[in-house]
């Protein structure tokens, strides 16, 4: 599959998740295969274009995430099209528009999913960073605002017409947040409506449920909440996409993935002056990954517990060493 002029080596993807998905993660999973592309964690446009060091350090990646798109958030044209440019001048393969943000702080200024509010602006928006950069401008966009607002279908056309190369819809509306369940129909009905690359994103949770949503017509499907829970899923998918049984993964596998992100962790450049130390920093990412992957494991409640309650670092590393290696032949599948 191909985004403009980038080719995806698998359709599966990993969706952008503020707080979640930072290269560190990212890589992890691209390690363990079936990934053809990651998004950074949503990343402001001012901020890129004003150079602040703590937004340029949520759009960072390697090159080993490659194909990479950096996703951005804002609602002025201008401002918009010059940080895409920052986007293409930082190396990123895709520069991805965030407008399905249903968070106040982000929808008040006209960014985020507000954008879907006023789609001849969000349309303005597009075609202003198509005219800026060579590099493939995408958009990532809900339903619609509420269920009297369903517009996404209108909008992938009029986005499509602007100049984007592929549209990724989360089949809930901004009012619903993530209550309810995800419209797959609705995403469908997109998909056989453009004529650029559709991805569907929502509650894939089993590998199994990936193959079933390719079924419905769309080229991709983001895979968000669901990799947080088993970083293993993009893989099993590409497993089944290949005729296979997907991959087992025991337990200690699950354990050696955190230690191994503590590792990568405390390798990343953070910006100190914020932290009160980076072990710090480390131990908080360690915790909020915790709260989803503990999630359908068994015990997991006394892990997360557990996390949250350790007063260090070590104290981290010695609990999850100990929960992992503790029935280390149970494998989950
Ligand atoms: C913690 C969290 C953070 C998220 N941050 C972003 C974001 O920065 N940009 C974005 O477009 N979507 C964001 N999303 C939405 C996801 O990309 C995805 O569309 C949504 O969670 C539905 O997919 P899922 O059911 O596979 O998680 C976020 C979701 C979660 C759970």
């Amino acid at each position: 599959m191909k985004i403009g002029s980038v080719e995806l080596p698998s359709p599966f993807a990993i969706a952008p998740m503020a707080g979640m998905t930072d290269t560190a993660f990212r890589r992890l999973v691209k390690r363990h295969g079936g990934c053809g592309l990651v998004v950074t964690e949503m990343v402001s446009s001012e901020g890129l274009i004003r150079g602040i060091d703590r937004t340029l350090e949520y759009a960072e990646y390697t090159e080993e995430e490659r194909p990479i798109s950096i996703q951005i958030f804002g609602g002025h044209p201008e401002k918009m099209a010059a940080a895409a440019q920052v986007v293409e001048g930082m190396g990123a393969d895709i520069v991805d528009v965030n407008m399905g943000c249903p968070v106040p702080k982000i929808a008040k200024h006209n960014a985020g999913c507000s954008l879907m509010r006023e789609p001849s602006h969000a349309a303005a928006v597009i075609d202003a960073m198509a005219r800026a950069v060579k590099i493939p401008v995408t958009v990532k966009m809900r339903a619609g605002w509420n269920d009297g607002d369903r517009n996404a279908p209108t909008l992938a056309r009029m986005v499509q017409d602007a100049g984007a190369a592929a549209i990724a819809v989360h089949g809930r509306t901004a009012e619903q947040s993530y209550s309810g369940s995800a419209d797959w129909d609705l995403v469908a009905r997109i998909a056989a409506d453009v004529t650029i690359p559709v991805f569907g994103s929502g509650d894939c949770i089993e590998p199994e449920q990936i193959i079933e949503r390719m079924r419905s017509g769309v080229q991709g499907v983001l895979v968000g909440r669901g990799v947080l829970r088993n970083p293993w899923i993009l893989a099993q998918a590409a497993d089944l996409a290949a005729g296979r049984p997907a991959r087992l993964v025991t337990l200690e596998d699950r354990g050696r993935f955190l230690l191994d992100y503590i590792e990568l962790l405390l390798h990343e450049r953070v910006d100190e002056s914020r932290m009160v130390s980076h072990d710090r920093w480390v131990v908080n990412k360690l915790r909020a990954l915790g709260s989803w992957y503990t999630k359908g494991l068994e015990n997991g409640s006394h892990l997360r517990t557990a996390i949250n309650g350790a007063e260090c670092l070590q104290k981290v590393r010695d609990t999850i060493a100990t929960f992992f290696s503790s029935e280390a032949a149970v494998s989950l599948r």
